[in-house]
Order: C-alpha cells, then structure tokens, then sequence
C-alpha cells in the first residue's frame, strides 16, 4: 500500500489532521509501543506561529450532534520552542516523517516560519494554515484565491522541502482556492478544516426559559467583543465565541469539497473531514485524494489510523 507523495515514499496513504494527535504525548503514555505501530504514515504537527500562543480562554469544546466544536485557539510554544524543545524529541524516534504546520498573518511572518523550517533537516515537508484573518484586510488568508496565490507565491521560493497549502473551507469557492495554490506553487493542498460554527450556553431550565447557564468565566463572548464584564449577553457557550466543526457531521461537505478540489488541481490532494473507518478513508481516495487524514476520530480512538491504514490494505471496507 506504499504510496509517493511529493517525492516522498510512505508505508500508507494515512496521516494525522494537524492539531489532532499529539505524538510527543502519546509516546509518554503508549511508551515504545507506539513506535512499532505509530498510526499514521506522516505526523504532522499541530500548527506553530511566530510567537506563542496561550490559545483561546475555556469553554473550548462543545460536543455537537455527530461532531465537535472546538474553539481552542492554536495555543502552542511559537517557533523558537518548538524547534528547541518539540523537534529534538519528535526526531529522537519519531518513526514516520514529520511535516510541520506553520500558520501566520502577513506574509513576512510566513516567510519567517516557512524559512525556519527549511533550515531544519528533521523537518520532511511544511503545511501552511492559511485560516488565519490577513492583519490588515481581516479576511481569513486562504478564503479568497487573489490573495491566497499571492501569498504562496511570496513565500514558494524560500523553501526546497514540499509546501502543503491546508485551505479553508469557510469559502465560497473552495477549488478556486485549491487552483490558487497550485498556481503560486504548492506541491499539494490539504482540506478540510474545521467549518465555522457556533453553540449557545443551554438554558437554565430546559426548554421554555429564557436564562442561559453562563460559560466559565470571562467565557462566551467573542475576543472583539471582551470588555472585561463577567456577563454573557450575548450567551455564546465558547470562550473564543465561535469555534471549528470537525468530525463525521463534515464528512459529506469533505468528500464534496475534496472532489471539487482535486477536478481543478493536478498537484497531490491530502482529503479529511470526519473520517471514522476505511470506507471513508477510500471515499475520499476515489474521489482524488492522494492521502488521506485522520482527526477528530483519534480523539475517541488513538489508534484510529492504524486501524483505518490496516482496513484500506485489506481491500475489505
Ligand atoms: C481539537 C482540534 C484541533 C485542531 N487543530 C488544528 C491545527 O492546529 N491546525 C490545523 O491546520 N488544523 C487543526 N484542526 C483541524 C483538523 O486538522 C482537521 O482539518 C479537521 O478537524 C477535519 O478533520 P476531522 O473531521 O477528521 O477532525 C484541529 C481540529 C480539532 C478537532
């Protein structure tokens, strides 16, 4: 079942979605184990910006029906740390190669993390989060095609390694997105992300009542929106105010996506989006995706990926 993607063998077309698992914590609780059967033919990280992030204050997860909402916010050591405290660990026995996902927001300081990362041998490929807002225009960087061509034309030269593009699907042409990447120069494009969504606080006293619970403190309001008042008027359950649907209740919205994506590029497509077993892994492949990414579901079942890798291999789905 080996598969080339990007000049690059790998044992199955499995991978993880960024920010899903976290290797260096499974290693500390699966122990050498997971080296023997990591689940994933690549890991790729969660997405590292400039400077560390603490991430978005709790609630962060709202459990939606057949899906999750998280609105965690990236939090992670920003670059420096990453490279000086999570890459030496990954590299010491990582078994599978490992592609780091950079998001920032303006093209200097993409250029920043995408220079960094070619710099560093331990690091096989870069995937670029463009669902950030633009610093200065407010729009997510990956949801209009000008603007996302442009900023993976600015940044392609920097790097030799295979440069992902992991778009947005909060858009409203997603394979004019895929087709502006290829044209600024990525070697793949991954999708999708998590959809846009939102959750209320439940009522108080079930149904009928106005009162909404109030989320944790300081919870529930959007950033732009914080003054500091400890109230929640406008009831919103997530701290960040909206979060990120993932999980199977995407999984149709993936695979039309995924198929609109890889009609309009001819670089590799990497396909995700509620992928709980092999039929929806193969789902996605037969609709063009080169590989295939495991995430919310490794949640509920680390293993999940070596599971699905195992179900594609054995043509039984
Ligand atoms: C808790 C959580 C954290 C995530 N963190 C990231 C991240 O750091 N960077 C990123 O590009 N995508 C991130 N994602 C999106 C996933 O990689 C994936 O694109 C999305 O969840 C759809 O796949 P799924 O339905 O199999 O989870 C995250 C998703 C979840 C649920």
């Amino acid at each position: 079942m080996s598969v080339e993607f990007c000049g690059i063998t790998l044992a199955h077309p499995v991978i993880n979605g960024s920010g899903t698992f976290d290797a260096i914590a499974a290693r500390r609780a699966f122990g050498e184990a997971l080296e023997q059967e990591f689940p994933f033919a690549v890991f790729v990280s969660k997405t590292i910006t400039l400077r560390p992030r603490e991430g978005n204050p709790p609630p962060r997860l709202w459990e939606a029906p057949a899906g999750l909402i998280n609105s965690i916010g990236l939090p992670n050591r920003g670059l420096e740390g990453y490279l000086a405290e999570d890459l030496p660990v990954l590299a010491r026995w990582l078994p599978v190669p490992l592609v780091t996902n950079v998001m920032g927001s303006t093209a200097a300081e993409i250029s920043e993390l995408v220079r960094a990362c070619e710099e560093r041998e331990e690091i096989a490929a870069i995937e670029l989060n463009v669902s950030c807002p633009n610093v200065h225009t407010g729009l997510d960087i990956g949801a209009d095609p000008r603007q996302l061509e442009e900023v993976v034309r600015a940044v392609r030269p920097l790097a030799r390694k295979p440069l992902i593009v992991k778009l947005t699907p909060n858009t409203a042409d997603v394979a004019a997105c895929a087709r502006a990447a290829q044209e600024g120069g990525a070697d793949a494009v991954s999708l999708i992300n998590t959809l846009r969504a939102m959750a209320l606080a439940p009522r108080t006293a079930g149904r009928g009542s106005s009162e909404r619970r109030s989320a944790a403190p300081g919870g529930g309001v959007d950033p732009s929106e914080r003054d500091g008042a400890s109230v929640n008027p406008s009831g919103r359950w997530l701290g960040g105010g909206t979060g990120g649907l993932s999980g199977p209740a995407i999984r149709t919205v993936a695979l039309a996506q995924v198929a609109a994506a890889a009609a309009r590029v001819e670089i590799p497509v990497i396909g995700m989006g509620g992928v709980q077993c092999a039929a929806h892994a193969q789902d996605l492949l037969d609709v063009g995706a080169t590989l295939v990414a495991v995430g919310t579901e490794s949640f509920r079942e680390p293993l999940a990926g070596a599971r699905i890798a195992r179900g594609l291999a054995s043509g039984r789905l």
